[in-house]
């Protein structure tokens, strides 16, 4: 019997008597399981589309409510197929590793790149032929009355490739510009980059098949000049080259990644022809060099909002010798370009219901579509869901703690690469604040109570999570009342913003159709875990949905196609920022959304 486990795309056989998690395990597609196939820790939830299958168990009657069960929803490792299925495993029940790789998926965009690739086969120059090189080959890609011309750099280049290609080959043409010539076979390749606060992600497409040929991260080398963006503001506000110097680290960062993008599909930097970049207005306006001061001092504008082309070249990228770099449009000195492209990338902008979204970050934009209106702010979440100013925080590598389930006085835990645990990535963090919460080993505000595994450390009361014996530290692995504290703060931060917008247009959070999560850090989390500590609004689990890094994936749709480019400028225009600081509700609400409960 053949299973189909969607979104991984993977079509496997199945052996009689084998559960979905064993199939799944055999076939290399990581379902999170944290009680060993035991059917108690629902981390391996999925949903049978199609097909026969065991009947439901008692755990899993317990497990789901009716409506899930009605929609097919099992756990994979009690539930055995009885011939061909269809399963989808949501986001949340995929290990870390696989779903990184969904990420690199195909789009599903017609593709019409602003640089196309075109087939040339020029004359050779004669005694009876003494047109210029640039010339003859205008006169192969003249359309009409309409002249091309040749990049200026590339212009150095293209008498010596004209001849070292025997004068075939494909063009890469902008408009009426030629801004790259490969040789016969090869075509435009395109660069798609979510630059964020903490993490840079980069996709190498091709501009001919739309297909995305490597997808890579690196944190971003500004960090050490400041962890957030007002901290790298001052930075550049109030140092000698401080400007200067984040410009310089940023592209260096990002040739790192463009190398290596590149070599892992075995192509060049050179032949990258078009790049898209997006980030938050902090961000978009140190990699371009712009002026910052403004920015970050009330009431904090951008010097420029609208979409920017800019050749690659002047920002000291090394791309192909004519690339632009296209950078989408701002909305507001907070919410940035990579908030325009998730707002693409969701459809969420042209929804009837009432969606709010939410992209998870060092800053957290918030967006809320309510009949006719597009409001947007942004919270200052923090970097503690990216581990940072956790004492065991840590990034989503190996060895990371991603999930946390306490049974009575045990711990639970599954690790990224399941090998021993070294710290705890923001989903860990967020699942055992929700599990100390539902144990009662946390107050709603956030004070620890005794528990045979609190003791007291160094900053106050903590809990032991794993002992040095099992963790791979050797040390004992815990979280503290100052950990619960960060993250009290940053889930206060956004769930106030929401709850803002809301309020803006006359709702409030029961009037939600749907909340869209986006941003690496919030397909990762366990929504439950989310709503129990009050950082998500108390809804049903299928109005939540977890959309990955929405960023990068509208990076790349408006790489792929100027449709999408036109919308994205269209969603900017129709965007309104709401300034929260501005609200005189803002201080009520964000202090009772530090409290670790969903009700407010
Ligand atoms: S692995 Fe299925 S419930 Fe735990």
């Amino acid at each position: 019997m053949w299973i189909d486990f969607e979104p991984v795309g993977r079509r496997v056989e199945g052996r009689e008597g084998q559960n979905l998690l064993e199939i799944a395990r055999d076939a290399g597609v990581g379902i999170a399981s944290l009680c060993g196939g035991q059917g108690v820790c629902g981390a391996c939830r999925v949903q049978v589309l199609e097909g026969d299958i065991t009947p439901q168990t008692t755990l899993e009657q317990e497990a789901f409510s009716e409506a899930e069960l009605a929609d097919g929803y099992r756990l994979a490792c009690l539930a055995r197929p009885l011939g061909d299925v269809k399963v989808h495993i949501p986001p949340r029940s995929l290990t870390t590793e696989q779903r990184l790789q969904i990420e690199g998926q195909q789009l599903a965009v017609k593709v019409d790149p602003t640089v196309r690739g075109v087939a040339v086969q020029v004359p050779e120059p004669a005694l009876t032929d003494l047109r210029s090189d640039v010339t003859r080959l205008a006169d192969v890609l003249r359309q009409g009355e309409d002249v091309v011309r040749v990049d200026s750099l590339l212009l150095r280049q293209l008498s010596d490739r004209l001849r070292q290609e025997e004068w075939a080959g494909t063009v890469g043409l902008r408009g009426r510009e030629v801004v790259s010539f490969y040789p016969v076979g090869r075509g435009p390749l395109g660069l798609a980059v979510d630059l964020g606060t903490t993490k840079v992600a980069g996709y190498l497409l091709d501009l001919v098949s739309g297909e995305t040929l490597g997808a890579d991260a690196i944190m971003n080398p500004q960090i050490p000049y400041g962890e957030d963006v007002m901290a790298r503001l001052t930075f550049a506000l109030q140092e000698a080259e401080g400007r200067g110097t984040l410009q310089r680290v940023i592209v260096e960062g990002l040739d790192r990644l463009t190398q290596a993008l590149c070599t892992g599909a075995g192509r060049r930097p050179e032949e990258i022809a078009d790049a898209v970049v997006v980030g938050n207005t902090a961000m978009h306006h140190l990699f371009l060099g712009l002026p910052v001061g403004q920015l970050g001092r009330a009431p904090y504008v951008p010097a420029v909002s609208d979409a920017l082309d800019v050749k690659a070249r002047d920002l000291g990228l090394t791309l192909s010798p004519g690339a632009y770099v296209h950078l989408l449009p701002n909305i507001a000195g907070f919410v940035g370009a990579d908030h325009v492209a998730m707002l693409l990338a969701t459809g969420l902008w042209q929804e009837d219901k009432v969606v709010a979204g939410l992209d998870v970050g060092t800053n957290t934009e918030v967006a809320l579509k309510a009949g006719d209106r597009l409001l947007t702010c942004s919270t200052a979440s923090g970097p503690a869901f990216e581990g940072a100013h956790i004492r065991f925080g840590m990034r989503a590598a190996t060895g990371a703690i991603e999930r946390v389930h306490l049974r009575d006085s045990r711990v639970e835990y599954q690790t990224i690469g399941g090998t021993p645990p070294v710290g705890l990535c923001g989903s860990g963090i967020l699942d055992a604040v929700a599990q100390l919460r539902l144990a009662g080993v946390l107050d709603r505000r956030g004070k620890m109570k005794d528990h045979p595994r609190t003791r007291r450390g160094e900053k106050g009361p903590e809990f032991v999570l794993v002992e040095a014996a099992e963790s791979g530290v050797q040390q004992d692995i815990t979280i503290s009342r100052a950990d619960v504290g960060e993250i009290q703060l940053a889930k206060g931060a956004m769930r106030a913003g929401v709850r803002l917008l809301l309020r803006e247009a006359g709702l409030n959070e029961a009037d939600l159709d749907a909340v869209v999560v986006a941003g690496a850090f919030g397909t990762y989390i366990d929504v439950e875990s989310a709503v129990t500590i009050g950082m998500f609004p108390p809804l049903p689990p299928d109005r939540f949905q977890q959309v990955g890094n929405a960023a990068g994936l509208g990076a790349r749709m408006v790489l792929l196609s100027r449709a999408q480019r036109a919308k994205a400028v269209e969603i900017a225009r129709h965007a309104e920022y709401v300034e929260l600081t501005n609200d005189p509700n803002f201080a009520n609400e964000f202090a009772h959304a530090m409290y670790l409960e969903s009700k407010m």
